[in-house]
């Protein structure tokens, strides 16, 4: 069972313009709350409570002004800082404390699930005891992300970052599950030609023990990722359209934590406080009248 999760939140990525870089884009509003919301409501959707997050040198008093804090939430979040962008993989060193003797679960932190399935999958999957998970979706531009090629018995065959030539439309998501050989298996990797550890090359050493897994997030549920200046703007129309037809709102972090039965109104109620006046505060408001 897969307990402790951790969001990789350090930097704009490689998609974003050099003239955004000098904001952390998980703090930016994607629609109507900070982009780093979304990865952090997929990992509580998966019931996971301990939470490190990694984020950029000196980008903490920001991320504690956004995020609550003294459990409101119901879980545990912790900081670490990745001094420089080394590579996805990073991670594993630098929450190698935080991860211990378990299993652990990794979320980019500028990537956005949604569907009515998502819970089922994620809740399928964390039992996770030997070997690594991907997440694949199908995708119109693959040549943008890690992709991976499946045989007739689903079973991946291939795994590539960024391709030139297509050969497969799955892209490879940015969640992955993995055991604690993880750790082990980061130690060994070596920087690309583009200077990074590169989260393909350890999910190759996983594939080639024929320990790696791929699980399917068909057409019913979306993955958009917020690489660039148009992706990012696109997901936030695509939450605002969702969000104002249903009268519902994606990511709302009090209220997973409410159906998780981890917090009470007198959490929300001091969220309420924390927030102050928006709109996020008033769908919070609506849990509790
Ligand atoms: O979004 C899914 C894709 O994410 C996968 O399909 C690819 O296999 C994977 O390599 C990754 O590709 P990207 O090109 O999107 O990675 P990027 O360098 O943009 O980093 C993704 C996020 O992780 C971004 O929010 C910045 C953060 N990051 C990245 C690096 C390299 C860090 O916090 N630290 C890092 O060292």
């Amino acid at each position: 069972m897969i307990k402790k999760g951790i969001i990789l939140a350090g930097g704009m990525g490689t998609r974003m313009s050099p003239l955004t870089k000098a904001v952390n884009k998980q703090l930016l509003p994607l629609y109507d709350k900070p982009l780093i919301f979304y990865p952090l409501s997929v990992l509580m959707l998966a019931g996971i409570k301990k939470i490190l997050i990694i984020i950029n040198k000196g980008q903490l008093n920001q991320f504690r002004k956004i995020l609550p804090e003294k459990n409101n939430l119901g879980i545990s979040i912790e900081y670490k800082e990745q001094l420089n962008p080394g590579g996805l993989p990073e991670a594993f060193t630098i929450g190698e404390k935080f991860i211990g003797k378990e299993s652990i679960a990794l979320i980019l932190g500028d990537n956005f699930f949604y569907g009515q399935s998502l819970t089922k999958i994620l809740k399928k999957n964390i039992n996770l005891k030997n070997g690594a998970k991907i997440f694949i979706h199908p995708v119109k531009n693959p040549h943008l992300y890690g992709v991976a090629t499946l045989n007739k018995n689903k079973k991946v065959i291939n795994l590539i970052e960024k391709p030139k030539k297509i050969k497969s439309n799955f892209a490879v998501t940015g969640l992955y599950f993995f055991d604690n050989k993880v750790i082990k298996f980061t130690k060994k990797l070596k920087p690309s030609k583009r200077g990074e550890l590169e989260i393909i090359d350890l999910l190759n050493v996983y594939k080639k023990k024929n320990e790696l897994k791929a699980e399917f997030i068909g057409r019913g549920g979306s993955w958009l990722d917020t690489g660039s200046i148009s992706d990012f703007y696109d997901a936030s129309n695509f939450i605002s359209a969702i969000e104002n037809r249903q009268g519902l709102k994606i990511a709302c972090l009090e209220e997973i934590a409410l159906n998780n039965k981890w917090i009470n109104f007198k959490n929300i109620k001091n969220s309420l406080v924390f927030y102050g006046n928006c709109e996020y505060s008033k769908y919070l408001k609506s849990l509790i009248r």
